[in-house]
């Protein structure tokens, strides 16, 4: 075995200028690992919490209690164990936090320092970080379908409008290079557009298109007139695919769409996305009702989860156990994985397995506040069979994603992408069948 010999926090700073947990941990051999904790703006209640100083300074941002965290208890915790036994490291971290929430420890604590040691265990075993995760958990690694961002809104954009994210998937394309070409095409045809219409006004939080229309639906139809100006037909190589986060905007029984001024009961949200579904060319959807409509979530996949993947965010937030609970409920059928949701690298990872082994699908997903951090990159990939969403087609701390695939597409081969994999049980896998 080899010995984890010190484990140190510091501060650093994220895409939207807040401080952050970085975390070095390093072996008795010298061998390094390092990761850096993300933030999310459209939170789950039920996520693990980031751990924040409050008070003036740093608009009550600062990390130097999630620091405090690292450098003492976890710290003295970990010193002297076996890097490569993530599941007891993770176990010790916990030991420490009896907080359902991690709020004592800080969330932003415990996910750095997971990640760090997961990287310490991939350098020590002299393997790329993917190639470990496969190797520790017994998965095919792939690499993973990107999902990713044309329009931002909600959250990420002042709420200028309601809906969040307006991305594109391309289950058809051969390899992720071409994933890749086809996503910068649309990317850039979505901006002539708005520049046509004199409506170009800069980015979201995670580099989409900021979202000057007067409809959520508006979006929509510009998103579809993107992906034909890129000389696509819509709902063949590309489809659509949405996150609602509908949290943001009502609860059970009210929700409202501010720039419509509109108020709706849970079934007339669900009927509403319900045209949507039929109108464009939507493969997947995430969060269409909030976090605590269970009803109308079980409601929702009753009626669309044959065509369409449902991913729960907010709804599931990284929970192993919510998944069987929301499985054996008939809510959703597919996952989103934010490592920092649960906190630890093996919270995550059972979480993911719990839904294939259901087989929904798994989608690894970063934070609207993000960093030069790759470990997403890797963990989807080793894991495999999965998908990857981390924002738009723009700003480094998007693209170092996306590029660190392509560095693991050298070591994996173009073969290894998953492509329309994950979407065979929607509609899109069910049209690729026919004609084929
Ligand atoms: P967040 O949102 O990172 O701002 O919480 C991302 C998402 O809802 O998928
Ligand atoms: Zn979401």
């Amino acid at each position: 075995m080899t010995a984890i010999a010190s484990v140190k926090g510091r501060r650093v700073w994220d895409s939207r200028g807040n401080p952050t947990v970085e975390v070095d941990v390093v072996l008795e051999n010298g061998v390094l690992g390092r990761a850096i904790a993300p933030a999310g703006a459209s939170r789950g209640t039920r996520e693990a919490i980031d751990l924040r100083d409050g008070g003036a300074a740093l608009r009550g941002m600062d990390v130097k209690r999630a620091l405090a965290s690292v450098n003492g208890p976890i710290a003295h915790a970990l010193i002297g164990r076996d890097v490569a036994d993530q599941a007891r490291v993770d176990a010790a971290i916990l030991a420490l936090d009896a907080s359902p929430l991690k709020e004592s420890l800080g969330g932003n604590a415990t996910v750095a320092v997971s990640l760090a040691v997961l990287h310490a265990a991939a350098a020590d075993a002299r393997r790329p970080l993917w190639r470990h995760v496969a190797d520790h958990y017994g998965t095919d690694a792939s690499l993973p379908l990107p999902e990713i961002q044309i329009f931002g809104g909600g959250a990420h954009a002042g709420r200028r409008v309601d809906i969040q994210d307006f991305m594109i998937m391309v289950p058809g394309a051969r390899n992720f290079d071409e994933v890749m070409e086809i996503t910068s095409e649309v990317y850039f045809a979505a901006g002539d557009i708005m520049a046509q219409k004199g409506r170009m006004a800069g980015v979201a939080d995670e580099g989409g298109w900021w979202p000057v229309f007067d409809s959520n639906e508006e979006a929509l139809e510009t998103l579809v007139a993107a992906i034909e100006k890129a000389g696509e037909k819509p709902g063949d190589r590309v489809v659509i695919s949405l996150d609602i986060a509908a949290s943001e905007f009502g609860s059970k029984g009210a929700y409202r769409l501010a720039l419509e001024d509109r108020s709706m009961d849970s079934a007339a949200l669900i009927d509403m996305l319900g045209g949507w579904l039929d109108a464009y060319p939507i493969a997947s959807i995430e969060d269409p009702v909030g976090e605590d409509d269970v009803a109308g979530m079980i409601e929702f996949t009753r009626r669309f989860g044959d065509r369409v993947q449902i991913i729960g965010d907010d709804y599931l937030v990284t929970n192993a156990a919510l998944v069987d609970e929301a499985a054996e409920a008939g809510a959703c059928n597919a996952v989103l994985v934010k490592v920092n949701q649960a906190g630890t690298v093996t919270e995550s990872v059972e979480t993911f397995l719990a839904a294939r082994a259901r087989g929904w699908g798994a989608i690894v997903s970063a934070r609207s506040g993000e960093t030069e951090d790759v470990s997403i990159s890797h963990l989807s990939t080793g894991l495999g069979g999965g998908q990857l969403k981390v924002g738009s087609f723009t700003r480094s701390e998007r693209m170092v994603k996306w590029n660190e695939c392509l560095r693991i597409q050298d070591d994996l081969g173009q073969a290894s992408f998953v492509g329309g994999a994950p979407l065979a049980a929607t509609w899109w896998g069910a049209k690729q069948k026919e004609t084929t």
